[in-house]
């Protein structure tokens, strides 16, 4: 059989390693040359003939990452991989999937078709923020689900008396497929977006009723969707929780730390420092694991874990 390969990129070598070792394969090693104006040029190492499995999030710095992981795909290609799986955890770009004004250009499908061109037959990811990625994809995406993790490690606590909460219309869908899990009902806060930093609750729609409020969102960036739910629910939940499939806390860490929100549970798809309460970190390695095992073995991902 063809050997199993997991390489990692600079973006999150923490997670890389603890999917290998679930894979029980070799650490995966992530060498990456700097020159002195700035070019990178990481080394893959043999994988000549391997099932390769490049593991990179294009999270932030996005942009440094997003080259980096074409690089490596490249790399690999250039190796002769038997096959190789662009594993990205968090997909940056994914809220480019439409032009909202006249000029802008498409960078889903940007991203997508450079990925696809470097070398993956296939990718990964987990929770993109949008379905089109998919469709716009020229290679097949297998798309997977933190929303069991995330509902396994935070609603034994609520004891079936929690109401989920989607921080806006597009994580409706999100909310429900936790609800879905835990029996719990869904309210929707809608919200207004002033601008990259601000945005505003109008109105929420469901009853909360002094039970506990789960948010659930596919992930935090400046912690500005949150901030607004959190306001519009202060006085009318028992209990404040927020789980999110991506989290790059390092701009809103702060920002949700004064809002006095008892419990943030974030994956490990972007890399974290060192964590501390009210954050908490579920991984998203034995997903990772499960899923590649799947497809190196060519069987079908486990139902439980692909989004639909
Ligand atoms: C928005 O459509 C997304 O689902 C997230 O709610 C949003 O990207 C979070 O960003 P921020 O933390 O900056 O409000």
């Amino acid at each position: 059989m063809t050997p199993l390969r997991v390489v990692s990129g600079s973006a999150n070598p923490r997670l890389a390693a603890a999917v290998a070792e679930l894979l029980d394969v070799e650490p995966p090693g992530c060498a990456l040359e700097r020159f002195p104006d700035g070019e990178i040029r990481p080394i893959v190492g043999h994988v000549g003939g391997q099932d390769v499995y490049v593991v990179q999030p294009t999270s932030p710095p996005v942009n440094d990452n997003v080259l980096e992981l074409l690089l490596l795909l490249d790399a690999c290609r250039r190796s002769r991989a038997a096959r190789v799986t662009a594993v990205v955890p968090y997909f940056g770009y994914a809220r480019q999937d439409r032009r909202t004004r006249p000029g802008q250009a498409l960078g889903l499908r940007v991203v997508a078709e450079a990925i696809a061109g470097a070398g993956a037959d296939r990718l990964v990811v987990i929770e993109p923020h949008t379905a089109a990625l998919e469709s716009v994809s020229p290679i097949p995406v297998e798309t997977l689900t933190a929303i069991p993790l995330l509902a396994e490690r935070i609603s034994p606590a609520h004891g079936g008396n929690a109401v989920i909460v989607a921080p806006d219309a597009g994580a409706v869908r999100l909310a429900e497929r936790y609800a879905a899990l835990t029996g719990d009902p869904v309210a929707l806060v809608r919200k207004h977006r002033e601008s990259e930093t601000r945005v505003t609750a109008i109105e929420l729609l469901g009853t909360v009723d002094h039970r506990a409020a789960v948010i659930v969102d596919d992930m935090i960036s400046t912690g500005a969707t949150l901030e607004a739910a959190v306001d519009i629910l202060r006085y009318r939940a028992a209990d404040i929780v927020v789980a999110a499939g991506h989290g790059p806390l390092t701009a809103a860490a702060e920002r949700l730390r004064r809002l006095g929100v008892r419990r943030v549970v974030v994956t490990d798809t972007v890399a974290h420092e060192a964590v501390t309460p009210p954050f908490e970190v579920c991984s998203v390695a034995p997903l990772l694991a499960e899923a590649i095992a799947s497809m190196h073995n060519d069987r079908p991902l486990h139902e439980l874990f692909v989004r639909t």
